[in-house]
């Protein structure tokens, strides 16, 4: 075996021992949400040709207080005068935040203001983000850094990682996308072609340049170090902290040794961006949420889709509101916190039973997704 596959192997190992899972005082249920075709039945089903679903996650924890707090990612600008499509819909969402009632504690904005980097993409996102009064929060994608390796983004929204305490839950954000090996100085490209070969899904040249890096692992273990053990952590990373897909770099390079220095820490949930799409995911103890883009949904990878994922179906070509959207994390009564995908779906008419997330996930089998049977 190579290096890749033993990595592969420990992973595997890591997600089929249940003992180590992540702390099962903390219950997560999900629901599933049908579309308003289905309530014609099958038939209506079939007439639509896909059964679109949106899923929310329910947390709640065994301790903590109450809080609640709001996720959007992958704006994906443009400057006003190329396209307002990306404008629309990042002025929904905020417009959305804004409007939480009672109010979100804070807004998490988790990369990907802009498409290309540009100084002007970046300010047309902060006006925009001017609607939210709210505390907010940044960490970057790699669609803000690569025209200028960060400088505008962090000068405007500040620089990472960060760490605060907000009622009982330690909260981390990093960078993981300033990471990419020079591929740029040797071939003499502009920053143009270094942000173009950084922007699109499965580009070559910038190869796996997403981590978190050995400063980063040192601040988490700083940061964790006077924290008990079981008391519950939330780390905002860009991309996902564990192998999903490599190929499109929906993955951390370096998740390996995230994991081992998580591995003491029994109630740890990642929320990530960069997906631009519904993602669950246990591996050891820690639990990882992906999040919606308000931007376009990309497609699953053709591998790797974690298997206490319910594929999202895929978007109406006709609707640019569909498939995307934020989401809103809100804790109640006795520490109980709702993860709930803010999906723009025109008519969500009903929810199905609680299922469970956690406790199952031996049990599931990811098999194609209905529209594909259909
Ligand atoms: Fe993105
Ligand atoms: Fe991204």
């Amino acid at each position: 075996m190579n290096a890749l596959e033993l990595d592969r192997a420990a992973r595997q190992r890591a997600q089929q021992d249940l003992a180590q899972g992540p702390d099962r005082g903390t219950v997560w249920t999900r629901r599933t949400f049908l579309h308003e075709s289905l309530r014609q039945g099958a038939a209506g089903a079939a007439a639509f040709g896909f059964l679109p679903l949106i899923n929310t996650l329910d947390i709640a924890y065994a301790q903590g207080q109450s809080f609640r707090f709001a996720w959007v990612s992958d704006t994906h600008l443009y400057p006003r005068n190329v396209n307002t499509r990306f404008v629309d819909k990042a002025v929904r969402a905020f417009k959305e935040v804004q409007a939480m009632n009672p109010p979100a504690d804070f807004l998490i904005f988790g990369g990907d203001l802009a498409q290309l980097g540009d100084p002007v993409e970046l300010q047309l996102g902060a006006e925009l983000l001017g609607e939210i009064k709210i505390r907010k929060l940044f960490i970057p994608g790699e669609h803000d850094w690569y025209l200028d390796m960060g400088a505008t983004w962090n000068r405007m929204f500040g620089a990472s990682p960060w760490t605060f305490d907000h009622k009982g839950v330690r909260i981390i954000g990093l960078d993981t996308i300033s990471h990419a090996p020079d591929f740029w100085t040797s071939r003499k490209y502009s920053a143009h072609e270094r942000m173009g070969h950084m922007s699109v899904l499965d580009g070559t040249l910038g190869g796996a340049w997403s981590a978190v890096g050995d400063k980063q692992m040192q601040f988490i273990s700083s940061t964790l170090s006077n924290w008990p053990k079981g008391a519950p952590v939330i780390i905002f990373t860009h991309t996902p902290l564990y192998e999903y897909y490599p190929a499109w770099n929906f993955w951390v390079r370096d998740w390996k040794v995230v994991q081992e220095l998580l591995a003491p820490y029994s109630n740890v949930t990642n929320v990530h961006g960069h997906v631009h799409q519904v993602l669950y995911n246990e591996i050891g103890k820690m639990r990882s949420i992906g999040m919606l883009a308000t931007s376009w949904p990309w497609p699953y990878a053709p591998e790797g889709v974690p298997t206490l994922t319910k594929p999202m179906i895929r978007a109406d070509p006709g609707d640019h509101f569909d498939g995307v959207g934020w989401a809103s994390l809100q804790s109640g009564v006795g520490g109980r916190v709702d993860n709930e995908y803010r999906m723009w779906r025109k008519t969500v008419f009903a929810d199905a039973a609680a299922d469970s997330g956690t406790d199952d996930n031996r049990n599931q089998v990811l098999s194609p997704r209905l529209s594909d049977r259909l």
